[in-house]
């Protein structure tokens, strides 16, 4: 089978991450079930993606019947069995803890259908892990979408241990035919995307907490100084500051190396809710 049969994609997980990916999915002409078990967070993604459409609209990069014909290949569910009977690929982008991650892949391995692949949005837990709480290792894998995802073409795709040629040919050309540019790398803690950019946004949180310089002025120096498109300390507000640490936690504790601690600024943002962009406050102020 290649991925020209993959017609059918269930997105797990109706947050940033979710909605973008079934945003895309849709685009690229696939149906798309989107579940979460909150009907209510379904209903924001379903939004999310109606204003993100329309800003694609507004910037001639698709007409109106395009965005309709997206939207209308998108459906909602709260079961998530009943959302994954259909799947030839699902698509899991729930909250980033291991011991959730294990039980979503037992209960997607029970209710999708045997050919289906279980791919993980995950962004530093180990996929040989998540495989292991399935009976098909050779069919799960890593597919990490980048935020926000209708824009930035990367798909980091992730083999564990079991991952076998056939699956990962699948998701590389698929992620081709959604107008992505597929990375294949292996699995290791943060892979390659977070294990080489989280160690500069923590970096820029310490010289933040030793007083180097304003949050506006790291950020000035690395986008005028590295031409980055945003600054480290704006894109952790953008990733969201649990995320961060979180990832930051995974490569300390895995990777068993000191130049990977979290920042105690970082450990004290979160403390506080802080989270960046979604809470409206993180290294900068989004109120307003
Ligand atoms: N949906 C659809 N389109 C969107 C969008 C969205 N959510 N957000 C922005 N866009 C589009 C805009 O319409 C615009 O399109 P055109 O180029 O066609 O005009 C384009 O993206 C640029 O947007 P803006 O002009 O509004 O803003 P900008 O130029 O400041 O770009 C940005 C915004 C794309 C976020 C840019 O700042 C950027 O690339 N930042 C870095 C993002 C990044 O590094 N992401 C990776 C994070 S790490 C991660 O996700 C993985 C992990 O595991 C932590």
């Amino acid at each position: 089978m290649s991925s020209k049969n993959i017609r059918t994609v269930a997105v797990i997980g109706g947050g940033t991450m979710g909605n973008g990916i079934a945003h895309v999915m849709a685009q690229g002409g696939l149906d798309v079930v989107l579940v979460d078990l909150s009907a209510d967070v379904l209903q924001r993604a379903v939004e999310t993606i109606g204003k993100n459409l329309d800003r694609q609209v507004r910037k001639n990069r698709i007409s109106e019947a395009d965005r309709d014909a997206t939207l209308a290949r998108i459906r909602t569910e709260t079961d998530r069995a009943a959302g994954v009977a259909e799947a030839d690929l699902v698509v899991e982008a729930v909250p980033e803890r291991a011991e959730l991650k294990a039980e979503v892949f037992a209960d997607l391995d029970a209710h999708a259908p045997a050919h289906a692949i279980l791919a993980s949005n995950t962004s530093s837990i180990s996929i040989t892990e998540i495989a292991a709480s399935t009976s098909r290792p050779e069919k799960v894998i890593g597919m990490h979408f980048m935020n926000p995802v209708p824009v930035m073409k990367l798909v980091e795709v992730i083999r564990g241990l079991a991952t076998d040629d056939e699956t990962t040919a699948r998701v590389m050309e698929l992620s081709k035919a959604l107008g992505k540019v597929p990375v294949e790398v292996n699995d290791y803690p943060g892979f390659v995307s977070n294990r080489v950019l989280m160690p500069m946004i923590n970096e820029a949180v310490f010289a933040l907490m030793e007083g180097v310089a304003e949050p506006e002025a790291i950020d000035t120096v690395m986008k005028l100084g590295m031409n980055h498109p945003m600054g480290p300390l704006a894109l952790a507000d953008l990733i969201g500051l649990d995320t961060c640490l979180n990832i930051l936690e995974v490569l300390h504790r895995e990777l068993g190396d000191d130049r990977y601690r979290p920042c105690p600024l970082l450990r004290k943002y979160v403390a506080a809710g802080w989270l960046g962009r979604k809470s409206g406050r993180g290294f900068h102020d989004y109120d307003g």
